[in-house]
């Protein structure tokens, strides 16, 4: 289909459905549509639908209503929660959709499998958003790599800084809390991560240990004093920087009374004011003690990784950080570099000559979204289904199902106290 306009249905237009991808989408309309959108939330189904000028009748009440139909579409953006991943790929499969999906792709090691076989089966094409690997700081680091001046890779050290507030919001009063809903931290956070390293290194991970908890956001850490919502008078309210006053309405980068009307806000509701952000705040779950929730993912853990070949690398994600992002050190036989994403600083030290600085953030890049990385994603696959070669940054599902099964052996080692696990044996 080279150069035709590639017609994109849309399942589930929330915060990536609608604004990370949909907004992108808006920007490409010489060569992408939104010809079909989907959605539970009838709020959200109008908003996205008016955004994209789609008819009536391709507004649908569920994926599944949508995916009733005959094919609508060349590809589906699957965009829903992360236990419907694969329900809704494997039904868009099997209809002739090929298929742009979230991630992660499932918890579960039989539906990485089930999902592998039916995209082969159905002949249709996979990628899954490991957004990262697309910014320009990630795509500098792998250019750095494979040129070859750092020599062979030795050792990786990767730290993945949630930020304080962050994991809050994400990880103790909203959507991913909970692992049986959603999925492990170490896949739900960080398949990205374990996804850039793999890719990073050019090798396959052999074995896997693990170590992490959920150390801090639990009852018996509450301090004296604590309401069980922050607006009903907490009396620890003024030391706590989890407040939910403080991160939703005065916090400089995240607080709307600061001028923030995009994530995390617009989680908390739909064109947000500060009366919404207050009514959702004093009765929502985004207003409740981060110490009397019902979460039960970690907050903090560490992965090592043994490689074919002998390298080892490792990845450390931590909620208790001031500052998001990535920061990285990549180790060779010839030099090495330090990387920080959240700067767009990265410094090349081969052995033995003056270290290199580069600044991305004084290149005229655009680093919203993830970096810059949802607006390359959504280019490349558009690419992709125009017929262009992809080149070596797309996440194929067979790619990406190598992150996901580093990250399901993390997590059996976690649970088993730091004992190794072989990937070769889940490959299947
Ligand atoms: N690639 C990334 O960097 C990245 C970043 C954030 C989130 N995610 C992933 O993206 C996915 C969506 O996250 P989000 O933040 O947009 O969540 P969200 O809750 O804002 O959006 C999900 C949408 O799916 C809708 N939905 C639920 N059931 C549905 C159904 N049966 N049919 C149609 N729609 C349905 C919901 O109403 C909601 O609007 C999650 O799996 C998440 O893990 C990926």
């Amino acid at each position: 289909m080279s150069g035709k306009i590639v017609r994109i249905a849309i399942a589930g237009v929330g915060s990536r459905g609608k604004n990370a991808y949909g907004l992108e989408l808006l920007n490409m309309k010489d060569r992408a549509k939104v010809v079909a959108v989907a959605d539970i939330d009838p709020e959200r189904l109008a908003l996205a639908g008016d955004a994209h000028g789609v008819p009536d009748e391709m507004r649908f009440p569920s994926a599944e209503a949508m995916l009733a139909m005959p094919r609508l579409a060349d590809a589906m953006l699957v965009c829903t929660q992360d236990r419907q991943h694969v329900p809704h790929a494997v039904a868009a499969l099997k209809k002739g959709y090929d298929v742009m999906m979230e991630k992660p792709i499932s918890p579960k090691l039989e539906d990485l499998q089930e999902i592998t076989k039916v995209a082969r089966e159905n002949g249709r094409r996979v990628v899954v958003c490991h957004v990262l690997r697309y910014t320009p700081f990630f795509q500098t680091i792998k250019k750095t790599i494979d040129s070859g001046v750092l020599g062979e890779i030795v050792s990786i050290q990767a730290l993945e800084n949630v930020r304080y507030w962050h994991q809050a919001h994400s990880f103790v009063r909203g959507n991913w809390r909970r692992e049986e809903d959603t999925s492990p931290m170490i896949l739900a956070k960080c398949c990205h991560d374990l996804d850039y390293l793999v890719w990073l290194c050019g090798k396959k991970c052999e074995r896997v240990s693990s170590y992490g908890s959920l150390m801090y956001f639990k009852k018996s850490n509450a301090p004296e004093g604590a309401a069980l919502r922050c607006t009903q008078g907490c009396k620890a309210k003024e030391s706590c920087p989890y407040d939910a006053e403080k991160i939703y309405l005065t916090n400089k980068d995240t607080g709307i009374l600061c001028g923030n009307v995009e994530w995390p806000i617009d989680v908390l509701a739909e064109n947000p004011t500060e009366e919404k952000i207050r009514h959702a705040i004093e009765t929502g779950p985004y207003g409740r003690c981060v110490f009397h929730c019902d979460n039960d993912v970690v907050d903090h853990q560490i992965v090592n990784m043994q490689m074919e070949g002998g390298a080892s690398l490792s990845l450390t994600m931590s909620a208790f950080t001031s500052i998001g992002g990535r920061t990285i050190k990549v180790m060779g036989t010839l030099g090495d570099l330090w990387g920080d994403m959240h700067e767009n600083r990265i410094r090349i030290g081969v052995f033995g000559k003056e270290p290199q600085v580069i600044d991305l953030g004084k290149e005229e890049k655009d680093f919203a979204g993830h970096g810059g990385g949802d607006r390359l994603l959504m280019e490349q696959f558009v690419d992709l289904m125009q017929g262009k070669e992809p080149d070596g940054t797309i996440t194929t599902l067979e790619t990406s199902v190598e992150s996901h099964l580093v990250a399901l052996a993390a997590e059996k080692s976690r649970l088993e106290n730091g004992e190794s696990i072989e990937i070769a044996p889940m490959r299947g």
